[in-house]
């Protein structure tokens, strides 16, 4: 009763925040993303019939009470849907930077999905695994598929999950990660969401921008019009955070560096080199851009951070069972 799985992290275009109900995790809009080939966790579960409790490992060191919860509780969804009552050992190593806004909850409910449901004996399709993956975070829904995936956000559990949109990507769209900080944020998505959604008077104005976003989203990525795709997702992101600064209280995930990189993008885009920016719930900015602009974008920014904090990457791949 072993399995073990990769999945790959992905960067909405079109953001998600906000659920309906928190317990199954419904969003309040659909949302949209991509899948990046950079950043992914690994993990392996073992159910075995003499442990006592389950075990997580994330990166070689054990996981605080509140991940453990977290943690747990998925597992007993998975032994639920599967009647296997043995308890596992969970092994899951990232290669990202954890809770920094590069979305690494993503990454780390769909491989947990895929290799738990697996090793349980459960042979679910893609749509029942992106279902099992929302149970442990909202974004983990669309890192099921690679590429460019929409979540259409349903009305109850069976109905909210994710599409591919278009899983091959190959028009040139790319993101770089400008790390500026990798520490763990202070206010997780979750309770930010939470927040949010309770106070800002905007909250209503957000769910049709989300509506509006998603149309123009989908018909820019038929075009295959990366401008138009940046200038959406740039739009997009702006306006999922100043959800935060009109929120009581007020908080944001902008940091000194955010706000030097954005400036540093727009002062690109003023040369004439097409480039936008987007920020989750962290001060790590991602610019969009086509690959043949790569470099000129690197050169420019590499004034501003070191080299190290400036990671390129591609359209990624969807789950994938590597035993
Ligand atoms: C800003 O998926 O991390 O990245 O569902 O509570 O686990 P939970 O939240 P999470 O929120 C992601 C928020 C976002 C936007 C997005 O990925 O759509």
């Amino acid at each position: 009763m072993y399995a073990k799985a990769r999945a790959h992290t992905n960067i909405a275009l079109v953001k998600y925040w906000g659920k309906k109900n928190q317990e199954l995790i419904l969003p309040y809009t659909d949302s949209l993303s991509l899948t990046l080939n950079e950043f992914y966790t690994t993990t392996e579960v073992t159910f075995n019939a003499e442990l006592i409790q389950d075990s997580f490992l994330i990166d070689g060191q054990s996981v605080d009470s509140k991940n453990e919860q977290k943690l747990t509780h998925f597992m007993n969804l998975v032994r639920q849907q599967s009647n296997c009552s043995l308890y596992a050992t969970v092994n899951s190593e990232n290669h990202v930077p954890i809770s920094a806004g590069l979305a690494s909850s993503s990454s780390a409910f769909a491989a947990l999905a895929a290799a738990a449901s697996k090793a349980a004996g459960l042979n679910l399709d893609q749509t029942q695994l992106s279902r099992l993956a929302r149970r442990g975070s909202g974004s983990a829904t669309r890192s099921v598929f690679g590429g460019l995936v929409e979540w259409r956000k349903g009305n109850d559990d069976e109905t909210s999950f994710a599409v591919p949109v278009d899983e091959q990507v190959d028009f040139g769209l790319e993101m770089i990660a400008i790390l500026t900080d990798t520490r763990v944020k202070k206010v997780s998505s979750r309770s930010g969401m939470q927040n949010v959604v309770a106070t800002s008077p905007y909250y209503p104005a957000w769910q049709q921008v989300v509506a509006n976003d998603m149309v123009a989203m989908k018909s820019a990525i038929v075009k295959k019009d990366i401008n138009l795709i940046g200038q959406i997702a740039e739009e997009n992101a702006m306006r999922m955070h100043a959800l935060t600064l009109s929120a009581q209280p007020s908080f944001t995930y902008f940091n000194a560096d955010s706000l030097v990189a954005m400036s540093a993008i727009k002062d690109l885009r003023t040369q004439g080199i097409n480039c936008y920016y987007t920020l989750d719930a962290g001060p790590n900015v991602k610019v969009i851009y086509q690959h043949t602009d790569r470099k000129a974008i690197l050169d420019a920014l590499s004034t501003k951070f070191s080299k190290q904090n400036l990671v390129v990457s591609l359209p990624g791949p969807g789950i994938e069972y590597l035993e």
